[in-house]
């Protein structure tokens, strides 16, 4: 029996065998998802962080960041539909950005669909502004990004 209280959410480090659980919330989050194989080499990865969120003994979001020098970049968030409002998204920035700071990054990018409304909310409570678009980053459907940056 696990010591961790039902309905408590643990961060912890993602693993390989995580990765069947990510690839569903992945595929139900996104209409561009991330193939398996990505994580898998971010995992490989040194300068990757991939962290995992797990409540009631599975897989309910994860956050995949990576530090280059005194820049991170946060590639990936995503919490099971099932999980989102309870505050499992913020748990995840939050740890990514603690993850980069301990690697002595100084900033953090992200890009995000310029309508994910909730997603923006979400990065400028943890402390990211807008500084920038790329046009027509995104396809399926097609849109712009917003960039955004938390100074650490
Ligand atoms: C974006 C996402 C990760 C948020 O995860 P979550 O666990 O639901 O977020 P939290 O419960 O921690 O909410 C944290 C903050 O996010 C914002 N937020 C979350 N849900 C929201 C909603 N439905 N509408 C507006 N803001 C919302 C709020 O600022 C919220 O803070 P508050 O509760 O004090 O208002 C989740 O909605 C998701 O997985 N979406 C699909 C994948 C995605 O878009 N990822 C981001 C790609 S850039």
């Amino acid at each position: 029996m696990s010591d961790v209280p039902e309905g408590e959410v643990v961060i912890r480090d993602m693993t390989r065998s995580d990765l069947m659980a990510v690839m569903a919330i992945e595929q139900t989050s996104f209409s561009m998802p991330w193939r398996e194989t990505t994580f898998e080499s971010l995992l490989q990865r040194s300068d990757a962080d991939l962290i995992a969120a797990v409540a009631d003994g599975r897989l309910v979001g994860y956050a995949v960041c990576w530090t280059i020098v005194e820049q991170a970049e946060l590639g990936n968030v995503a919490v099971d539909a099932e999980w989102r409002n309870r505050g499992v998204g913020l748990k995840l920035v939050q740890a990514a950005l603690e993850r980069v700071r301990r690697r002595s990054a100084e900033e953090c990018f992200l890009e995000v669909r310029e309508s994910n409304r909730t997603a923006q909310s979400l990065y400028q409570k943890c402390g990211f502004r807008s500084i920038g678009r790329r046009r027509r980053y995104y396809s399926n459907p097609t849109e712009d990004a917003l960039v955004m940056r938390a100074r650490l």
